[in-house]
This record gives structure tokens, sequence and C-alpha cells, in this order.
């Protein structure tokens, strides 16, 4: 059995949340919009766990959507708030996750313009650069709040001052912050935001996408009957209810796990101070964001991970190595990073279930395959006949 370092692509599901999952499942079997009685026992459950979600994070539940996941999430935000607005420029950034890029270069192929703000050296949205390219058209700008590679955090206030400059709307994909750092400052600056349940120990396959009733918006399918017509289909109540009760511990333990969180960042980068100079960190290593990103000089990301997986460690080599390839820029080169450096790039995500024996566990397993590895290249550089 593996030790799991991958919890930035995907957790486990939360032991209450799993009771959650099935219990709805069993006494919740009702299709929302049928007007019979378990049909409306099951929208009670809906309407109750809506508003359980609203007030968590302190927003109207009249906008609160669930949909599949942060990548409907984003695609609905992102095509419906351009629809609906006046002008035809969206702007986005190189940190985002694919869901929001592929949703921009749709929205590019159908005739919108899209600008791609750069990020400075630290991974964070150069706010001087996003005022440059803001105009008169501009209808959306999307930002990220945490990025998934490399865990910085986007400063989504000044964002919105810049926004509200120009009237245009701020949409922001929180599926790596949700849970992981504090979001009660950023809502309010948000005309609409993305959720993903399996990033916060829930079910895989369901989310929410906010937005603000104050706002204008088209759906993506006409004539849909379920959530409000936002997001067609029949609605995962199981998957709903097992997300809420995972969301809602994830809030009420948030302080707990993000010290726990920074102690073992601390402790992984200290252990790894051995191979100080073969490593590179990528990432600001003193938030509560559980995500590190490391470059192993002269090692390819990819036999790291495979080699790591051997020994027992499973980790990633993040999503910035599939995107960017095309022309759009990839957070990994936006932070300064050469072609060698971002092929050597990995991902660790760490959970707060995670115990000290676990971090030194893959700390020493790095450590192992680097030291190995320079053992080894030593000796194909110089063998002892030509001496
Ligand atoms: C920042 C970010 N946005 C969106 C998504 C997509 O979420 P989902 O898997 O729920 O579609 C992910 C998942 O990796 C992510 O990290």
């Amino acid at each position: 059995m593996s030790t799991y370092f991958d919890y930035a692509a995907t957790c486990p599901i939360d032991e209450e949340a799993l009771e959650a999952y099935v219990k709805a499942s069993r006494e919740f079997y009702g299709n929302t919009r049928s007007l019979h009685d378990p049909g409306t026992k099951a929208e009670v459950l809906l309407s109750h766990c809506r508003k359980t979600l609203a007030n968590l994070l302190g927003v109207h539940k009249e906008g609160m959507y669930f949909t599949s996941g942060g990548t409907e999430s984003n695609l609905l935000a992102m095509e419906g708030l351009m629809k609906a607005g006046k002008g035809n420029h969206l702007i986005t950034s190189a940190a985002e996750h694919s869901s929001v890029r592929n949703s921009a270069e749709k929205l590019a192929a159908d005739g919108y313009e899209v600008s791609w703000v750069p990020l400075t050296k630290e991974g964070i949205v150069d706010v001087n650069e996003l005022e440059k390219l803001m105009r008169e058209d501009t209808v959306l700008v999307s930002i990220q709040h945490v990025n998934s590679d490399i865990g910085t955090i986007q400063p989504i206030r000044r964002i919105r001052e810049v926004c509200d400059k120009w009237g245009a709307w701020l949409h922001s994909d929180c599926v790596q912050s949700f849970g992981k750092v504090e979001l009660n400052s950023i809502i309010p600056c948000l005309d609409s935001f993305s959720l993903s349940s399996h990033k916060v120990y829930g079910p895989k396959g369901t989310g929410a996408l906010y937005i603000s009733p104050a706002v204008s918006f088209q759906p993506l399918l006409p004539n849909g009957t379920h959530e409000s017509g936002v997001r067609a289909g029949t609605v995962n109540t199981p998957g709903i209810a097992a997300f809420t009760t995972a969301a809602a511990k994830s809030i009420r333990e948030l302080e707990k796990r993000q010290s726990k969180i920074k102690a073992l960042k601390h402790e992984f980068l200290n252990a790894l101070n051995d191979i100080k100079f073969q490593i590179k960190i990528v990432s600001e290593s003193v938030n509560s964001v559980p995500i590190i990103g490391l470059c192993m000089n002269g090692l390819e990301g990819q036999w790291v991970m495979l080699e790591a997986n051997r020994r027992g460690y499973a980790f990633s080599t993040g999503s910035a190595c599939q995107v960017g390839s095309e022309g759009s820029p990839s957070i990994l080169t936006s932070v300064g990073l050469n072609e060698d450096e971002a092929k050597s790039f990995i991902r660790i995500s760490f959970s707060h279930d995670h115990t000290r024996e676990d971090i030194l566990g893959i700390a020493e397993c790095l450590k192992g395959i680097v030291n190995e590895y320079a053992v080894l290249s030593s000796q194909i550089k110089k063998p002892a006949f030509y001496k």
C-alpha cells in the first residue's frame, strides 16, 4: 500500500461524509423535481444542503448551484457570464487550471477575445499588467484563488479593485482554497466562484458554483428545470449531502488543519535539508496551502514520481506539465523555470491526517532517489577504465 501524497489531485472520502452518502442514497432517493413524498423529501434535504453551504460561506443561498464539480462550475460561470455581458473581452491568467484555460479557449474559438495576464516570478498575478489589459468591453476576469501546482495565493482583493474601475465581473476558481485557507475576506469580492467536493474529502462528481444573484447570467442549456435552470440533469442528492457534510467539517476544523499542515510542511522541508543543493522549492513554504512544488535538478519529474511509487509513495508531477504547450503560458514557465527545470517538477500535497513518520518517510524516499541517482550518474560519467 502506498503512502498517499496527492491530496491536491483528490482525497479519500471522509467517514462522516460517506455515512451521509449512504443514508441519503437509502432514504432520500426521490427526484428533487418530483411532487410526490419521496421527491419532496429529497428536495427538503437539497435545500437544507444549499442553505448550509451558503451559510458556511456567508453568501445568498439563491446564488448557490450544485454541479458535477469544479470543471463544470468554471465552464458554467465563464460561458454564462460572458454571454450575459455587454462586451467581448475576457481576462484570465497563466496560473489557471485546465478547466478555466479550456473554457477560455472555447470562448476564443466562439469569437470572444481572451487576454492572458502574466504572473510575477513569485507566481502571483501581476496586478499592474492586469490594469493595462483592462478595457471598456472587458466583461469578466477569471483568476483562481490558490494555484494547484505551486500553491500560490492570488491577491483577489486587489484584483477586485481593478475590476471595479472597469465594471468587470470577477470569477474565482476556489477549488484548491476552499477548506484549506480562510475565504471570508475574499468571498465578498467575487461575483462568482467554483468549489469541488473531492478536494475537501467529499465524494467525486459533485461541487458547487456560486453566482451572485445581483449578476445577470445565461445558462449553458436552455429550459433546464433543475437548479433554477442553471444546471440541467437530475440532482445528485447523496453526493451533495456528503459534500456538504465534508465541507462543513473542513470549515469547522480549518484552524486545526491549517496549523497541522504548516507544521508538516516545515518538517518536510527541514528533512530535505541534506539535498537542498539538488532541489529547488517552487512554493511558498510558510502558508497553510497543503502543496509543495519541487524541481529535482537533473532528474525527470515523471521518473522520480514512478521511482517513488515503486518505493511506496504516491505523488504527482502536477497538472502544470500538461498545459501551456500550445501557445498559452504555463505556471512553471511563468515563474521563470527553464524547460529542463519544468520537466523535473514534482508536486507533493499533504493531508492533515499525515503523521510525522509519513513526512519523514517521503523525505527519506526523495533523498534516497537523489543520492542513488548521483552515485549512478557519477559511475556512468567516469568509468574506471578511462583512468
Ligand atoms: C484549481 C482547480 N480547479 C478545478 C479543478 C477541477 O475540479 P473537478 O475535479 O471537481 O472537476 C481542479 C482539480 O484538479 C483544480 O485543482
